[in-house]
């Protein structure tokens, strides 16, 4: 199958995971459920999913015993896009394509609908997979990522480093929480789950941090230079807030050559593995073409 169509169908298989473990109820609280599908369903890549759903197949695991999983990475992140995109942080009013989470719901319900998929993802994770030392260690690895030593400490260097000057190694320690420590934990959980030896999970690691580092580069590269109908979010965000990127401390066309050296060492960790590790080779290619 041509990798192209083998993400879009992985992808709608994480969206498929997503729509069963989020359902709408009609109780008192609906509207929180109505909120929390709005952000996480019917938009986004997936990517996150597709990486748990992929390394578990590359370690020789059923993708089904991934799905929990997969469809959790991807409550996270939607948690974190909704946060992400409130006045009191990025202040932005688009996200995939339509008004942001707060715009269609309101601060509170978008706190609120934050809140309840990050609640949601461990339920899901809890409820559905078995029950055991894997899903045991992609627990701790999903609340390492997610929480002040991952994605959440990313997103406070981050908010600190607003209208201020930050030395490199900050600005790294910043991009690889706040966007690579997600990636990362979606390419573990699935090694963890797929049965995978250390050194196989060396190599995803190796790979997460250098898709992790080139995703967020290439996302501050669209800030300034994509389209914002295709991307389906603002451009120019950060500029506006006066965000520390790769862009704003190395200018466009060195910002380039990383994303592109990043990602084909990236691909370089997993190329010639087996089919699974060819297709996340392909992957990280991909992303670093990417326009949305
Ligand atoms: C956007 O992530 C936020 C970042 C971490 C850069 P994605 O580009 O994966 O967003 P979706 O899920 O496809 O909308
Ligand atoms: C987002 O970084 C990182 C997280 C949401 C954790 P950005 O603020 O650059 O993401 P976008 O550009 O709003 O998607
Ligand atoms: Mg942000
Ligand atoms: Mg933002
Ligand atoms: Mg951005």
């Amino acid at each position: 199958m041509d990798n192209l169509q083998r993400l879009k169908e992985t992808a709608a298989v994480v969206e498929k995971c997503l729509d069963k473990y989020l359902p709408l109820r009609d109780t008192y609280e609906k509207t929180i459920y109505e909120a929390m599908r709005y952000s996480a369903l019917g938009g986004g890549k997936r990517i996150r999913g597709v990486l748990t759903l992929m390394s578990c197949m590359m370690a020789g695991g059923k993708a089904e015993d991934a799905y929990p999983f997969a469809a959790a990475i991807e409550m996270i992140h939607a948690y974190s896009l909704i946060h992400d995109d409130l006045p009191a942080m990025d202040n932005d009013d688009f996200r995939r394509g339509k008004p942001t989470n707060h715009k269609k719901y309101g601060e509170a319900m978008a706190i609120l609908a934050g809140d309840g998929l990050l609640g949601l993802a461990f339920e899901t994770v809890l409820k559905n997979a078995v029950a055991g030392d894997k899903t045991w260690d992609a627990l701790k690895l999903m609340s390492i990522c997610a929480g002040p030593d991952g994605m959440l400490g990313g997103q406070v260097v981050d908010m600190e480093a607003e209208n201020k000057e930050i030395g490199y190694d900050e600005l790294v320690y910043l991009q690889q929480h706040k966007t690579g420590a997600l990636i990362k934990a979606s390419c573990l959980m699935g090694a963890v789950i797929g049965g995978a030896d250390e050194e196989l999970k060396n190599k995803l690691e190796l790979y997460a941090k250098n898709i992790g580092l080139a995703f967020q580069i290439k996302d501050d590269i669209l800030d300034v230079e994509g389209d914002g109908d295709v991307l389906g979010k603002p451009i120019g965000s950060d500029a506006e807030s006066g965000k520390s990127t790769f862009v704003t401390a190395c200018g466009i066309k060195k910002s380039k050559e990383m994303v592109k050296t990043l990602s084909e060492e990236a691909a370089a960790a997993v190329l010639g593995i087996n089919e699974y590790g060819d297709f996340l080779a392909w992957l990280a290619l991909w992303l670093a073409e990417r326009n949305h």
